[in-house]
């Protein structure tokens, strides 16, 4: 950590889009939450900036009420008084450079504080408010530093991405930026890092030798509901692929970093994604699947709801093992899970077993709900001569931890944000990577229409397509997380 990240002045937090969902839903209880837990010092000060005529008195019921909706903590009225103190708002234009002079003079430049400043605003404003606050003075670092987050979509393809981080440079060092994708910042995705490294016994298998596919699914049991205008131009790939799934796919597949800062971890996870072989806008057509939804918000609409796709790591570690992507909304339950697919042992000795009639290995990261890890294995049914069972050992967050142990994701965040380690966020050069691996798929669907959309039933595992797409491998996709676990008993003949 550099003197500067260090100083202990206190942080004064803007928000950018404060009277927005994202900010009632998730970053007033998180902060809320980590002061309650004083992990934030009690000089804390919340400035909400968006265009709403409110004042200070109506953001703070707005928050409040939110917080009643959606905080997932009990809490008592005087935390609340307490932390409310500290809530501020500021009616503005984004694109008014006069509303941040006004900003600027109500809080003060010449003030010894950090400043975290938060984009939860449309993303169209993103380059007027950076240069607006530039211009006002709010971005300029002296003993007390300045750091800005910008939330997801990072652009929406390759070019645009390449241009937001070209302006954002114009204006910001590298370092003071933090591009967040929650999805870092949930507890059980961090733990796969634990669990691969903190580890000896899973890191020898974790490879070609030993794994035969490996799945990853964030399925979602919502549909898009009053975001449906905004979705409508964004779809599944950039709105769950370009980031989270990503996210997830470096963290399974990435090498031991050779410590836990920032830089290494970052690298690691750019490496997995310059590894990802680009799929082709030809083969698009037969290595993705998308669909919609039946009766999806807007009629006619192409924006598919769901995906799945099948990518390669072209490394040592990794040559030829598929890694199938998927991720849908309105599906049956809410549920994130990595499968890791093991393979069949290399000789099967017991009777009238082959390889198809063994359940191989299986290790499935619960990401959400149900959060854990299970392994599957096979067991000898007792008193039989050579019977099997698949079984699992099983490891539960909730009976490990407390049921409540698990933080939102932008506590562990926003926190990070105001220490200054960026481990959980995103580098340039991974957003950048990651729509050079969306975008040709992305011109496969949007301009050759290939492959078709698929419609499926709501609360369906998805279109048919995606099934008979595993199936072409030999393969079959699990639901693990949100169901109850089937334990196959399979009986062979006795010895
Ligand atoms: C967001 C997407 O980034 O992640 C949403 O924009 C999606 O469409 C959400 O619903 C899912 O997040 P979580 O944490 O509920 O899995």
């Amino acid at each position: 950590m550099t003197a500067l990240q260090q100083n202990n002045l206190p942080t004064e937090i803007i928000i950018f889009g404060a009277s927005g969902d994202l900010t009632h839903r998730k970053l007033i209880p998180s902060l809320f939450n980590l002061f309650r837990k004083e992990r934030v010092s009690n000089q804390v000060q919340i400035m909400g900036f968006a265009t709403r005529p409110w004042n200070d008195a109506t953001f703070r019921e707005e928050m409040k009420n939110g917080l009643d909706v959606f905080s997932s903590f009990d809490y008592q009225n005087e935390e609340w008084q307490a932390f409310s103190r500290k809530l501020f708002y500021h009616s503005g234009n984004f694109i008014e450079p006069d509303d941040y002079v006004k900003l600027a003079e109500r809080i003060g430049l010449d003030k010894p504080v950090n400043r975290l400043i938060y984009l939860a605003a449309p993303p169209k404003f993103y380059v007027p408010i950076l240069e607006n606050l530039s211009a006002a003075g709010l971005l300029k670092e002296t003993d007390h530093w300045v750091r800005v987050v910008i939330e997801k979509p990072f652009g929406h393809n390759l070019e645009s991405a390449k241009s937001l981080n070209q302006s954002v440079h114009q204006v910001l060092k590298e370092e003071q930026i933090y591009r967040i994708d929650h999805y870092l910042g949930k507890e059980t995705v961090q733990n796969i890092l634990v669990f691969r490294f903190a580890n000896t016994i899973f890191e020898p298998i974790w490879n070609r030798n030993y794994i035969d596919h490996v799945q990853i699914s964030v399925a979602e049991s919502v549909g898009v509901g009053h975001r449906a205008k905004y979705y409508d131009g964004v779809g599944v790939l950039r709105d769950m692929f370009q980031n989270h799934l990503f996210q997830l796919l470096s963290l399974v597949a990435m090498e031991p970093p050779a410590s836990f800062s920032a830089e290494a971890l970052r690298n690691e996870r750019v490496k997995v994604l310059s590894a990802v072989r680009p799929i082709t806008r030809q083969e698009a057509a037969e290595w993705s699947v998308r669909g919609q939804y039946d009766q999806f918000e807007i009629a006619g609409s192409q924006t598919p709801t769901y995906a799945a796709v099948k990518m390669f790591v072209e490394n040592w570690r990794w040559q030829g093992v598929p890694f199938y992507l998927r991720s849908g909304k309105k599906m049956p339950a809410k549920s994130s899970e990595i499968i890791v697919q093991f393979k069949c042992p290399p000789h099967v000795m017991f009777p009238m077993q082959t390889c198809d009639s063994l359940s191989p290995n299986r290790l499935t990261i619960c990401l959400q709900p149900n959060e854990g890890i299970h392994f599957q294995f096979e067991a000898k049914q007792p008193d039989t001569s050579a019977s099997m069972k698949s079984v699992h050992m099983e490891f539960d967050y909730a009976e490990a931890f407390g049921v409540s142990a698990i933080p939102e994701a932008y506590e562990r965040l926003l926190l990070d944000a105001m220490n200054g380690d960026a481990s959980l966020f995103s580098r340039a050069d991974a957003i950048e990577l990651a729509w050079q691996l969306v975008d040709p798929i992305l011109e496969s669907w949007e301009m050759d229409q290939q492959p078709p959309l698929a419609i499926y039933d709501q609360h369906s595992w998805g279109p048919k397509e995606a099934d008979e797409f595993l199936e072409k491998d030999g393969r079959e996709w699990y639901h693990e997380c949100g169901m109850e676990h089937n334990h196959k008993m399979r009986l062979v003949t006795p010895w």
